[in-house]
């Protein structure tokens, strides 16, 4: 098995084996026509599983059906000009993928011959293609035993499996590879039944698995499933931590003159751009010394400049703590 997958031995655990229930799940209402099953061409399934990296079905098969119309083989994609294959692309968005793609092709005919390596550790090797794409085109265009883990797979899997953690994290992700390796299907199961696995997790993951509404009555896995058990399904996966909030220190003067209180215009860019509020100091600055002061020509003695009040405001990516 590829390296490239990120499974460690010691990450071992035991399989549930959801094999079966997934296989036959994904007979009877998974996903069969799609224009990339229709032949197990390497070059069509690795075109197709880079569209699909970050595009759902629906937008992606006019695109394959463009592409392979324009470049039915590696060796016409390899040999267009970037410039076509930049503009077959256009409106399928992650641009880089299209470079990748186009450089990739160049490096299967200068290094494979023009011929897709079988073995998901070379494909991975690619430009564009990580250890879930090349394990993808291992198995749907050769047949083979390879763990997959993309997105949808993930939030599977975290559900299934009941692991906390923000799925970005290293220790979280190498526990879902060694449970994608564990529930593979046996040594020597026949490719059909490999071509159904991996789809049916896909599958599961795009219909059923979905991130906001689980349909879980419906789920050939719900008897396994420790979300659901739970009753804690859209808790998993767990969202992404966030980084802790800066802090911003100011301070800001409430200069009294009879019943009237010194307000500034603020500057035009910046928090409260243009607003009228207290002046405002750079956090360190004395109060006494703001520049609307000495603007004015007024000095203001530093002892005459007392404690009023302190508050906080939360603005989206810092915290303000002043002292008026
Ligand atoms: N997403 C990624 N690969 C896919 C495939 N082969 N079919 C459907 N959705 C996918
Ligand atoms: Fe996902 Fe629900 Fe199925 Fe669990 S039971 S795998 S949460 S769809």
């Amino acid at each position: 098995m590829s390296a490239a997958a990120g499974a460690h031995p010691q990450d071992g655990v035991a399989a549930i084996g959801i094999e079966p229930a997934l296989v036959q799940w994904q007979r009877v209402h998974g996903r069969h026509d799609l224009p990339w099953q229709r032949s197990a061409d390497p070059y069509r399934v690795w075109l197709s599983e880079v569209m699909l990296q970050q595009t759902q079905v629906a937008t992606v098969v006019p695109y394959f059906t463009a592409f392979v119309e324009a470049f039915p083989t590696v060796a016409d994609l390899a040999a267009a000009p970037i410039d076509q294959v930049m503009s077959l692309w256009s409106g399928l968005g992650y641009y880089r993928r299209a470079r990748h793609l186009h450089a990739a092709a160049r490096r299967v005919m200068t290094r494979h011959g023009g011929i897709f390596p079988a073995d998901p550790a070379q494909l991975a090797e690619l430009p564009g293609v990580g250890p879930s794409t090349a394990a993808a085109i291992a198995g749907f265009g050769f047949g083979a035993r390879a763990a997959i883990l993309d997105g949808n797979v993930k939030r599977v899997f975290c559900r299934l499996f009941g692991i906390p953690g923000h799925p970005g994290e290293t220790a979280v992700v190498r526990r879902l590879w060694a449970h994608a390796q564990a529930e593979l299907p046996p040594q020597g199961a026949p490719a059909t039944v490999l071509r159904s696995y991996t789809q049916g997790l896909m599958d599961l993951g795009a219909t059923l698995c979905t991130r906001l509404r689980p349909d879980c009555l419906r789920c050939p896995l719900q008897g396994s499933c420790i979300a659901w058990r739970e009753q804690e399904v859209t808790r998993y996966p767990a969202a992404r931590p966030r980084a802790p909030v800066p802090i911003r220190e100011v301070s800001m003067l409430l200069l009294f003159s009879g019943p009237s209180v010194l307000i500034e215009r603020r500057a035009p860019t910046g928090i409260w751009g243009g607003l009228w509020s207290l002046p405002e100091c750079a956090s360190g600055q004395e109060p006494a010394a703001a520049s609307v002061l000495s603007a004015a020509g007024v000095t203001l003695p530093t002892e005459r400049v007392t404690p009023y009040a302190r508050f906080e405001h939360a603005f989206t990516h810092f915290k303000m703590k002043a002292s008026v």
